[in-house]
């Protein structure tokens, strides 16, 4: 979907995603010490906002207008501040080694796109930083709820680790399960997990 179809999409309603943090954001960088972060690709902002109420310097980027005015309204309404930027990933470089965390989740683009983006968002990670990438992965397809139906958009994590290049200790890659819950009760996804350090 390109820019205009995510701007349809937010506008279409009050809030396409949460709220509140993706679970494993909230799980994995709660004991993060605040410091500057990039949300690439981050909708209406759910983490960045979350990160910014925890004392973080966060800056928001996607390609969507609609969504980050979004964001942006919705932080005022908190009460916090993140900076906002539109911008298209495919174009977009982040100040190599700007960031003590940056945050990619849920960017669903085939590899020949995606990988180049992840390889400036890695460079973006500063020395001592951590890289967060969730997505759904491709198990999710046969065996866990919801997501994109198209193959080509989901990832593992093998795919991921291979488009940060050198320089990171890989402390997790896997596949996780997010619990979702339905109208029918509880649901598994699966999601392609990979949390990194830079070198210090
Ligand atoms: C599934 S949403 C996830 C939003 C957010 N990360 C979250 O988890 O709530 C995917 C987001 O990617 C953005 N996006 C897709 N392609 C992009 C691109 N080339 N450049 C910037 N943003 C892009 C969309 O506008 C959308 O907000």
């Amino acid at each position: 979907m390109d820019a205009n179809g995510w701007d349809a999409r937010y506008r279409s309603t009050d809030l396409v995603w949460s709220a509140g943090p993706n679970a494993f954001v909230a799980e994995l960088c709660a004991d993060l010490p605040a410091g500057r972060s990039i949300d690439l690709a981050a909708g209406e902002g759910r983490n960045a906002l979350w990160l910014a109420e925890r004392g973080w310097t966060s800056t928001a980027v996607d390609f969507s207008p609609v969504a980050i005015d979004k964001a942006l309204a919705i932080a005022e309404r908190r009460g916090v501040t993140i900076e906002g930027v539109v911008a298209d990933l495919d174009d977009y470089v982040p100040t190599p080694a700007g960031y003590d965390l940056v945050l990619v989740a849920y960017l669903q683009l085939p590899d020949d796109r995606l990988a180049p983006i992840l390889r400036r968002a890695a460079a973006a990670v500063a020395p001592g930083g951590t890289f967060l990438l969730v997505n759904h992965d491709a198990e999710n397809l046969e065996h866990g709820y919801g997501g994109p139906q198209d193959a080509a958009v989901l990832t593992t994590p093998d795919q991921v680790v291979a488009s940060l290049g050198d320089g990171f200790t890989v402390e997790r890659a896997e596949v996780a399960k997010r619990v979702v819950s339905t109208d029918d009760g509880e649901r598994a996804a699966l999601d392609t997990l990979v949390l990194a350090r830079r070198f210090g």
